[in-house]
């Protein structure tokens, strides 16, 4: 499957590892809400969110892991679901609410990011935006999550430190409010 990050990009983009996107030619601008703030991108319809907010935004806390819809490193809540941002595309998002890691960290420092601290749950921390993501929107609709609801919503976020025990625990110290 060729994900959205490996799309035919326009001649008026290109995009480098270290440099990111470049402009080259006027673009559409789209208007999009991210982290409560109304924002204005200019920007092919086809690049996906992940880069409007890693590069045209400035919010590097969301992760670029596989770019094909594997990984999870790239969750962000869309209308308050958990979504890969590399695989939507700017000119869908529309008016739908978006929030990334740094606002999602702004509003709940407690007690799930406090309950990631507390449980150290990360070791390289590459994937841990991610894992928070995917984690606030179970509690959002869980708030008491067994288990099992943990292993199904959190199992598609891949963590190649293991770090998936510290999870559950962190998980159930936020849902328990300790
Ligand atoms: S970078 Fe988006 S799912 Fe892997
Ligand atoms: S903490 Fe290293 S990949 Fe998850």
């Amino acid at each position: 499957m060729q994900g959205l990050c490996n799309f035919a990009r326009p001649a008026v983009w290109r995009c480098g590892a270290r440099r990111g996107w470049r402009k080259l030619a006027a673009m559409p601008v789209y208007e999009i809400n991210v982290n409560g703030q109304p924002r204005q991108v200019d920007a092919p319809a086809e690049m996906p969110l992940l880069w409007v907010l890693r590069d045209l935004l400035s919010l590097t806390g969301t992760k670029y892991g596989c770019g094909i819809g594997q990984c999870r490193a790239c969750t962000v809540h869309v209308n308050g679901a958990p979504t890969f941002s590399c695989q939507l595309a700017v000119s869908s998002v529309g008016s739908s609410p978006v929030v990334t890691i740094e606002g999602l960290a702004a509003e709940q420092k407690e007690p799930l990011v406090a309950a990631w601290e507390e449980e150290d749950v990360p070791q390289c921390g590459y994937c841990q935006p991610g894992q928070i993501m995917s984690a606030a929107a179970l509690l959002a609709r869980t708030p008491r999550p067994t288990d099992a609801d943990i292993d199904t919503a959190m199992s598609p976020n891949l963590c190649r430190c293991g770090t998936y025990n510290r999870i559950r625990r962190a998980i159930h110290r936020a849902a328990e409010g300790v």
